[in-house]
């Protein structure tokens, strides 16, 4: 029997300890070696890994980061693909891969299990929008952190009398702004998947300082079209070839101040929304993605994702996962309107 690679690519997400002590706590129940794979793809592509066993996994469980470190680097863009992998694979013995990643991580797990690389993935990522499952491990901690930093704003902006514009993650997909607006009792909220006319987000802030509420929280998903006329600073991609957002609260700010006059301030999350220790949910999610990984794997399930559907786990054709991502359903962002003002 050869033995199983585990690797964390992209960007990382609080929880991916606790997935790889999951793997490699499965694997060595059910007799299978586990090998690490240093550095993402990069590891794969550049010979670096470290046997993993119970004792290198012990006390990691609610440890931020990942203990096989995570790069962008991707066999298809760095490298040709299975053939620059083989040299790895062969040399450490490896005949499976568990891929801990998010959708471009995915996606090329996908093409090298086309090229016939035995591969499960688990899908990662603090944004929420990976298709094929209810939820990704990480984004109940983000949503945790952006919900703390949304409490501690409405103090300062209360007693400031102004409006705080709080940009949160998330890329292209408004999981996390819904959700922290919504637990933060936020009185606007901009995502990508609802296209807003500043007019009425002033409206709506308007009527709540006439009613005597001089302080106001506005929260902004990243990947939100700045106002018409107001300019947002996006020039850089990733190595995937994503835009790196970041930073369209700052236009929106300079709007909504424009057409108010109401001092208005921003905080951009950034990184803290992903650095630092899992949720206890995340931890169970992810312990229970790991563990299923694992028997995915050594059931010779290949070319799938754990997915989770419900209270259950089940693969989920990479292809299926990585065909689009997940967006916050209509319905859901009705009921955060609701609370607006
Ligand atoms: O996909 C997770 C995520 O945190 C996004 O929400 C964010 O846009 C992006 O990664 C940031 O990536 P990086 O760490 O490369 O700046």
């Amino acid at each position: 029997m050869g033995v199983l690679g585990v690797l964390t690519a992209g960007g990382d997400c609080p929880g991916l300890n606790a997935v790889i002590r999951g793997v490699v706590a499965r694997c060595e129940e059910r007799g299978k070696e586990v090998v690490g794979i240093l550095n993402g793809w990069e590891g794969l592509l550049e010979d670096r890994t470290v046997m993993l066993d119970r004792d290198k996994v012990r006390g990691i469980l609610g440890r931020g980061g990942t203990i096989l470190g995570t790069s962008r680097m991707d066999p298809y863009v760095h490298g040709d693909g299975l053939a620059s992998c083989q040299e790895t694979l062969s040399r450490n013995g490896i005949d499976q891969v568990i891929v801990i990643g998010g959708d471009g991580t995915l996606r090329s797990a996908m093409e090298l299990a086309s090229e016939g690389l035995e591969i499960v993935g688990v899908p990662k990522t603090i944004d929420n929008d990976i298709c094929g499952t209810d939820i990704t491990f990480g984004f109940h901690t983000a949503v945790q952190i952006a919900t703390d930093a949304v409490d501690r704003l409405a103090t300062t902006a209360e007693a400031h009398n102004r409006i705080i514009i709080v940009e949160v993650m998330g890329r292209t997909r408004g999981w996390i702004a819904t959700f922290a607006g919504l637990a933060g009792g936020a009185d606007y909220i901009l995502i990508p998947e609802v296209a807003y006319d500043i007019n009425h987000v002033v409206d709506v802030l308007r009527s709540r300082h006439r009613s005597g509420h001089r302080y106001s929280i506005v929260v902004v998903a990243e990947g939100i079209a700045p106002p018409a006329g107001y300019e947002s600073a996006r020039t850089k991609k990733d190595a995937f070839g994503f835009d790196r957002l970041g930073g369209v609260g700052y236009p929106v700010a300079a709007a909504i101040e424009d057409l108010t006059q109401f001092e208005t301030r921003v905080t951009v999350l950034g990184h803290v929304q992903r650095g630092g220790t899992p949720v206890a949910s995340d931890r169970v999610l992810a312990s229970r993605l790991g563990v299923t990984a694992a028997d995915f794997a050594l059931d010779g399930l290949t070319n799938v994702m754990v997915g989770v559907r419900g209270t259950e786990m089940m693969p989920v054709p990479l292809s299926e996962a990585t065909a689009e991502t997940r967006g916050v359903p209509d319905n859901l962002y009705a009921i955060a309107q609701t609370f607006f003002g």
